[in-house]
């Protein structure tokens, strides 16, 4: 839903066509977010003595790439790219449309005047962008978009008229004072050149630092400023510093100082914070001059190949660069703030993710990456958590265990996708913890205003972590008393941070709007939760082993379920113009049914829908015909007897359906059945996740074959952040 990026180089001489690259590319890693329009707002003079006072908005319609072909083509003499910056902010954004459609004038960054003396990027929604559009007007103000946006730098150029002595940070809080809703901003203006603010509320935002010298390697223990000059050092602004016991180093900020302090040699002896900050006040001062580059992006795929040390921003953080100085202050004032202007710590965490994670690699998008990932991803899932002795470990939700066995009930909020591994889960879930499951949709969840007893366990399940409507459940939850446990792929992420404790799936970033490898890695992560929460019952323990075995074998099982590709093709080639078609099952392949049709419809926009086999006669078989296209799941389970009779009822009513069996279904019992994919078989409660690969590579196919965007279907985005 939008994606935000922002960059300021200081003291780090670069030619505008590299700022314009580094934007781009920013906008481009985070296109999944949105892309129907995309924009960067970078200084326009081409008079080097006065080269920020212009401001060159540019902005259009479509892709990343419709962007950076329009850049391309600019004439020579508007924009000079070869002109060297040695200090410069630059902002950008790629658009998924909320108000107004996607068109140049509604794109972002969007600006208070045709001067564009104030431009701002925004991810959220501005809920009472009306009565300040009504009160901007009313002072003159002209708008020329459709946007809930345009208020903003609107307001902040009021702002500014008006108290013509606020500096940008201070200005930028006074704007966001006036501001309901969810919002991650990034702003830049003429009036304060070379400096960024930027700040957050229910929308994602983080920080990345670079600086010339190796915060890790080398011996430089400080980065701080001292007028216009960054340098490494240890100085006073030690005083407050305190280091966390392992890899992460803290940032210390005080007034509106950053002080960087990296892990060095120096200290890593030292163990506990008291002698962390004596070793540096030993340290001698060194005074190099250093240069420094700041991103700032919505997510960490924009980030990660300039620079693997973030700072994850908090809700009403405030993130100003000044002369090259970073530094990070609470909204004051805040009615619910008590803390406001108080030194704040935030960690700067060093990013676990390599740039080739975020590569296509030899595949054609990111979807078929990621679904053939998923031998790998499901392994990573389990890392260091499916011990040899065939105990199950979570270790962020170990401390809670006590409290989460003798729960009243078990409660999974979740939306899409991360709704059908829920799904997928809840009879594993019912029978290993032997507690009340309740699945359920967030947004109805809300809806109902859904009674929440503090005795309840609530877990939240997402991809991203930043679901407004999950993310709005937690906060629901919360103030009821009850345990919140997030089960999400992004740490970091909202649900992360505002949960009591959690479980990471680790399925690595999931690039691809359609949600593939997150989906088996859930499964896996909530199967392993099941499993520890009945690790203390006698009774349950061979079965226990039983699902155990098979979490170990189900890499390899995934593998060959890959190799049905070609087979599954063929049959993409046979339906792909089809207008509709229902996929049908029961038991644990219900979410399968669920899911497979979510990925057909979002991917090739073909009618598809799931169908419980239980519900056919009550309704769905009127449909069923020698034309319908069905697909129907049918695995040697609990519930096999049950599939055939549906099939039979499909059968006799002229349906002619496609299979996918596991290899333990007799052939006798398809007799006539033309098309039949054969999965590999596994214990019940893992079954799903074999037969929902092969609905994956089927939505992948049809919508390659219809020509359609497989990693950006049309009118979604990855991550919704509005509800
Ligand atoms: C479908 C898909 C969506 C998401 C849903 C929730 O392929 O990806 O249905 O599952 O928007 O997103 P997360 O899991 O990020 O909360």
């Amino acid at each position: 839903m939008c994606g935000i990026f922002a960059y300021v180089n200081y003291l780090q001489p670069k030619k505008r066509e590299e700022i314009v690259q580094v934007l781009l590319q920013g906008l481009q890693r985070m296109e999944y977010r949105g892309y129907d329009s995309a924009g960067i707002a970078i200084d326009g003079s081409n008079d080097l003595n006065d080269m920020h006072s212009k401001v060159a908005l540019l902005r259009k319609t479509g892709k990343v790439s419709v962007l950076e072909d329009f850049i391309k083509e600019l004439p020579p003499n508007s924009l000079d790219m070869s002109m060297v910056l040695n200090v410069h902010c630059g902002i950008a954004h790629t658009r998924w449309a909320t108000h107004g459609s996607p068109k140049d004038v509604n794109s972002h960054p969007q600006r208070s005047n045709s001067d564009s003396e104030f431009v701002v990027v925004h991810n959220g929604i501005i809920t009472n962008f009306k009565e300040i559009k009504e009160y901007l007007t009313k002072k003159g103000h002209k708008f020329e978009s459709e946007t809930d946006t345009e208020v903003i730098a609107k307001l902040a150029q009021h702002v500014h008229d008006r108290y013509p002595g606020v500096n940008f940070r201070q200005l930028v809080e006074i704007v966001v004072q006036q501001l309901e809703g969810a919002f991650a901003l990034a702003f830049k203006s003429t009036k304060f050149p070379g400096q960024l603010v930027a700040t957050r509320r229910g929308s994602p935002l983080l920080v990345g630092i670079k600086s010339t010298g190796d915060l890790r390697s080398n011996n430089i223990p400080v980065l701080f400023s001292k007028g216009r000059r960054l340098f490494s050092s240890t100085a006073t602004h030690l005083r407050d510093a305190s280091f966390t016991s392992e890899n992460q180093s803290v940032l210390n900020l005080s007034q509106s100082m950053i002080s960087l302090t990296p892990r060095c040699p120096a200290l890593d002896s030292a163990d506990n914070s008291t002698t962390s900050t004596k070793a540096l006040h030993s340290s001698s001062v060194i005074e190099e001059e250093l240069g420094i580059e700041y991103f700032v992006a919505s997510d960490a795929s924009a980030i990660v190949e300039h620079t693997k040390q973030v700072i994850f921003l908090e809700d009403d953080d405030v993130v100003f660069v000044e002369d090259g100085t970073l530094s990070i202050q609470r909204i004051s004032k805040l009615p619910t703030d008590g803390q406001a202007n108080d030194v704040q710590k935030r960690e700067v965490i060093s990013l676990n993710m390599e740039l080739q994670e975020i590569m296509k690699g030899s595949f054609s998008t990111f979807m078929q990456k990621e679904i053939f990932e998923q031998p790998d991803s499901v392994v990573n899932t389990m890392r260091g958590r499916v011990l040899p002795n065939g105990q199950v470990v979570l270790g962020g939700i170990t401390d809670y265990l006590p409290d989460i066995k003798r729960c009243r009930r078990l409660i999974l909020v979740a939306c899409g996708t991360s709704y059908h591994s829920a799904i997928a889960c809840r009879q594993i879930l019912e029978e290993l913890s032997e507690l009340p499951v309740v699945v359920e949709l967030a947004s109805d969840f809300l809806d109902r205003q859904t009674p929440i007893f503090r005795d309840d366990v609530c877990m939240f399940v997402s991809q991203s972590g930043e679901t407004a409507d999950t993310l709005m459940a937690l906060r629901y939850c919360k103030p009821h008393g009850a345990l919140t446990i997030g089960i999400t792929n992004t740490v970091g992420s909202s649900i992360c941070r505002e949960s009591h404790c959690g479980v990471h799936i680790n399925a690595g970033p999931e690039i691809g709007v359609a949600s593939t490898k997150a989906y088996t890695s859930q499964i896996v992560a909530l199967l392993m939760f099941a499993l520890t929460l009945s690790d203390d019952r006698i009774s349950m323990q061979s079965r226990r082993n039983h699902v155990v075995q098979a979490l170990r074998e189900l890499p390899e099982m995934i593998r060959r379920v890959l190799q049905l590709d070609s087979q599954v093709s063929s049959i993409a080639d046979q339906i792909y113009k089809e207008k509709s078609l229902l996929v049908m099952g029961r038991g644990f392949n219900f979410a399968t049914c669920l899911e497979g049709a979510l990925k057909i419809k979002e991917l090739s926009y073909m009618h598809c829908e799931g169908i419980m086999s239980g519900e056919l006669k009550h309704g769905p078989l009127a449909m069923v015909d020698e034309h319908l296209k069905i697909c129907m799941v049918i695995c040697q389970d609990e519930v096999y007897k049950k599939s055939l009779n549906a099939l039979q009822q499909v059968v006799a009513r002229s349906g002619v359906p496609m299979i996918i069996a596991d290899e333990s279904v007799p052939l006798s019992d398809l007799a006539g059945m033309k098309q039949v994919l054969r999965v590999p078989r596994t214990v019940d409660c893992l079954q799903s996740i074999l037969t929902v690969i092969p609905l994956q590579l089927l939505a992948f196919h049809i919508a390659e074959k219809n020509g359609f965007n497989v990693d950006r279907p049309r009118n979604l985005a990855k991550s919704v952040t509005v509800e």
